[in-house]
């Protein structure tokens, strides 16, 4: 192996795991995480790389499933949710007609939910997102002030937040903070959550089934929170409480009720852009800035300046 340890060389030298020392292992399992692979999906590594180097009919079929004495036991089998193709505009994901058991029994947990502690309890114990909790290590429920007035829904937990267990840690929850603190808000002045509670395997976008599943415990949870005001982080949130599918560009900036059936009133909602999106794309934080100075008004003209 070369000074520059496991990572210096081509594909054909990636070492054989258990050949390395703990230092080196770590560093190929950063490299791995960097990747993207993060989740196991089999017992024993495969060699694709060798395998396509073979001629055509050399190569080995997929690989085979455990057998069942290996297995973790299967979760309980559900009916995938049915999703409704267009969601209604204001109804919210999951609040239109045709609802699925799944939809049903989440909608009943969450509703039995008397408060914050109990509402995690119904979550922890909901067995209907079996595969996104099996591949998660924490529960990202919530973080902030539950009796603040001003409440964000982000989308999905990724690895920071995995790991800690709270919403908007890593990169760009420290961006969120730091774009909220610019207009004189931190997190013991609003309360910050996300529509997805655990996160998706590899970092992948929480699928609509998965949303719709959530949805009610999503809800529940604003139903509890009761804000004076929403604010949507990027695409999946709007998409979730408003019942729209257009894109966040189009969203962005405007003012929405939200509305569900636990709440008297509707709750102004305001869609902006996700940090993750402006990191990628700073020049758009200057719509951002706009959108947070409508904020700060809207604050300011409910008497609970920023
Ligand atoms: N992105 C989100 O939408 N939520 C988080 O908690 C972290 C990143």
């Amino acid at each position: 192996m070369s000074s520059d340890g496991p990572f210096s060389d081509t594909h054909a030298s990636i070492p054989d795991a258990a050949s390395l020392d703990d230092a080196a292992a770590l560093r190929l399992l950063s490299l791995y995480t960097a990747f993207g692979a993060d989740a196991a999906i089999a017992d024993e590594p495969q060699d694709r790389f060798s395998e396509s180097a073979r001629p055509e009919g050399n190569r080995p079929g997929p690989i085979a499933p455990r057998p069942a004495t290996m297995r973790e036991p299967a979760p309980p089998r559900q009916a995938e949710p049915r999703v409704p193709r267009s969601i209604p505009a204001g109804t919210g994901i999951g609040r239109g007609g045709g609802e699925s058991q799944l939809a049903q029994s989440a909608r009943e947990a969450a509703r039995s939910a008397a408060d914050l502690d109990a509402l995690r309890a119904a979550l922890l114990a909901f067995d209907g997102l079996a595969a996104l909790r099996q591949r998660a290590t924490n529960l990202v429920f919530a973080d902030g002030n539950p009796e603040a007035r001003v409440m964000l829904v982000g989308e999905a937990p990724g690895a920071d937040e995995d790991r800690i267990g709270k919403p908007f840690v890593g990169v760009s929850g420290q961006l969120l903070d730091r774009m909220l603190a610019a207009i004189g808000l931190d997190r013991s002045r609003f309360y910050i959550t996300n529509t997805c509670f655990w996160r998706p395997p590899g970092n992948r976008k929480p699928t609509e089934a998965e949303l719709v599943a959530q949805a009610p415990f999503v809800s529940r949870h604003i139903e509890l929170i009761n804000p004076a005001i929403l604010v949507l982080v990027g695409a999946s949130a709007a998409h979730t409480l408003l019942g729209t599918q257009d894109g966040i560009t189009r969203l962005r900036g405007r003012w929405f009720d939200y509305r569900s059936d636990g709440l008297a009133r509707a709750i102004p909602a305001l869609p902006i852009f996700h940090p993750a999106f402006l990191l990628r794309q700073p020049a758009q934080k200057r719509e951002t800035w706009a959108d947070l100075l409508k904020l700060k008004a809207r604050l300011a003209a409910l008497a609970m300046p920023a």
